[in-house]
């Protein structure tokens, strides 16, 4: 049996590959490379000294995908991460967004329907909440008020999952609702490589150490919180990636469509980040507080009770170790994954 990883070459992608192969499963990745490098495939099997089947095809292309589940008929279960993900740019080209990602994963569904796989673990965002009336969010918690194009196409791939499954229950969907990923895997190897200036404040804040930035903008100082900046619930992305081993192994046994909050339940402020950096890291971070950005909220972090209850998963890792990983990643590939 395998798992399908689609967007296996990205971020977070990448890191559950890892994850999945040390926990023994086979899997197969598929990406088109649109916000990654095929040299991380490389790096994942430095990590774990395994080898697996890779597709270079896009979610668009549906013979590309009926040929990915042909010529692998061991594939029972897809975990679905390939998607655009920028949120500024998703505002530019919604046309793009839309059709990328619930076109695709239209088109996902689809092939997997004719083989025979109804077995799923999709990446959706905290972004479905919105701007929250309630802080911990609570799975339970009102969905569908998504403040931008890339927002609305995880409430709408929600839907469309619903609707799924309830058509057809033999459908066994997990939908994760990540908060905020950071950190990188410990050996340095792999991590987050945006391109151009990142938008996210952990990348920003990791090329300020390097000298790469000049300085961090903090986007406000006057929200109702402990200190006046944004407060987020930032996950180790190997936490992260480990959730989806526990989401995939818990659907597999209980059936049906559920949805979990992937965070830590811990809100972190941006001056809070700036300080556990130096902690960590002993980097001083250089920071000036410029206006708010647009369609930023004051707080966001996760009642993670449900994924420990029913998952029996919950982060191990603490801030020191999201900034330490990130720090190390970018200090040892000042340049991302250069080829
Ligand atoms: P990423 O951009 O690093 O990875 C996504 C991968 O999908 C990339 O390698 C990209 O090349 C690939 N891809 C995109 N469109 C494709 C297509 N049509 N066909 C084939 N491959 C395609 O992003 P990530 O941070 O690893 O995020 C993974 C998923 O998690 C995304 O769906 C994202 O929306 C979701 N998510 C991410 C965050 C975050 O902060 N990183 C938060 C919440 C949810
Ligand atoms: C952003 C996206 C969200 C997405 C999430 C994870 C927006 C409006 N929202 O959320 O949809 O799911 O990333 O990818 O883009 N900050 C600074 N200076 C910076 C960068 C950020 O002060 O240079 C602050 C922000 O105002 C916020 C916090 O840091 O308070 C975290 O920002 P970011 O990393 O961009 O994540 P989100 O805003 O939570």
């Amino acid at each position: 049996m395998a798992v399908l990883i689609t967007g296996g070459a990205g971020f977070i992608g990448s890191h559950t590959a890892v994850e999945f192969l040390n926990a023994g499963y086979d899997i197969v990745i598929m990406d088109n490379f649109c916000n990654s490098k095929p040299v991380v495939l490389e790096k994942i099997k430095e990590i774990t000294g395994k080898d697996f089947k890779f597709y270079k095809a896009d979610l668009l292309d549906t013979a590309s995908m009926d040929r990915i589940f042909e010529e692998n008929p061991d594939i029972d279960s897809v975990i679905h991460f390939a998607g655009l993900k920028a949120v500024g740019e998703s505002v530019a080209k919604p046309r793009e967004y839309y059709h990328n990602n619930v076109t695709g994963t239209l088109n996902l569904c689809d092939s997997m329907t004719r083989h025979g796989v109804k077995t799923i673990v999709f990446s959706s965002s905290a972004t479905v909440y919105g701007d929250p009336d309630v802080v911990p969010i609570k799975e339970t918690a009102r969905v569908g008020n998504a403040t931008n194009p890339y927002g609305e196409t995880k409430v709408m791939i929600e839907r469309i999952l619903k609707d799924i499954y309830v058509s057809d229950k033999e459908w066994n969907i997990s939908i994760l609702r990540y908060f905020n990923p950071i950190g990188a895997h410990k050996s340095g190897l792999m991590g987050e490589d945006p391109n151009g200036i990142p938008n996210n404040l952990m990348p920003y804040i990791t090329k300020v150490a390097m000298g790469k930035l000049p300085v961090l903008h903090v986007f406000g100082n006057d929200y109702d919180t402990h200190d006046g900046t944004g407060v987020r619930d930032y996950i180790h992305v190997v936490d992260l990636a480990k959730a989806h081993l526990k989401a995939l192994q818990y659907i597999e046994k209980a059936h049906g469509i559920d949805y979990f909050n992937i965070g830590t339940g811990k809100g972190y402020s941006v001056l809070d980040i700036v300080k556990a950096y130096k902690e960590a890291t002993g980097i001083e971070i250089k920071y000036q507080i410029d206006p708010r950005r647009p369609g930023d909220i004051a707080a966001c972090y996760a009642d993670p009770t449900k994924a420990r209850e029913m998952l029996g998963w919950v982060a191990e890792n603490g801030i020191f170790e999201m900034c330490r990983d990130a720090n190390n990643w970018q200090q040892k590939n000042p340049n991302g994954y250069e080829e």
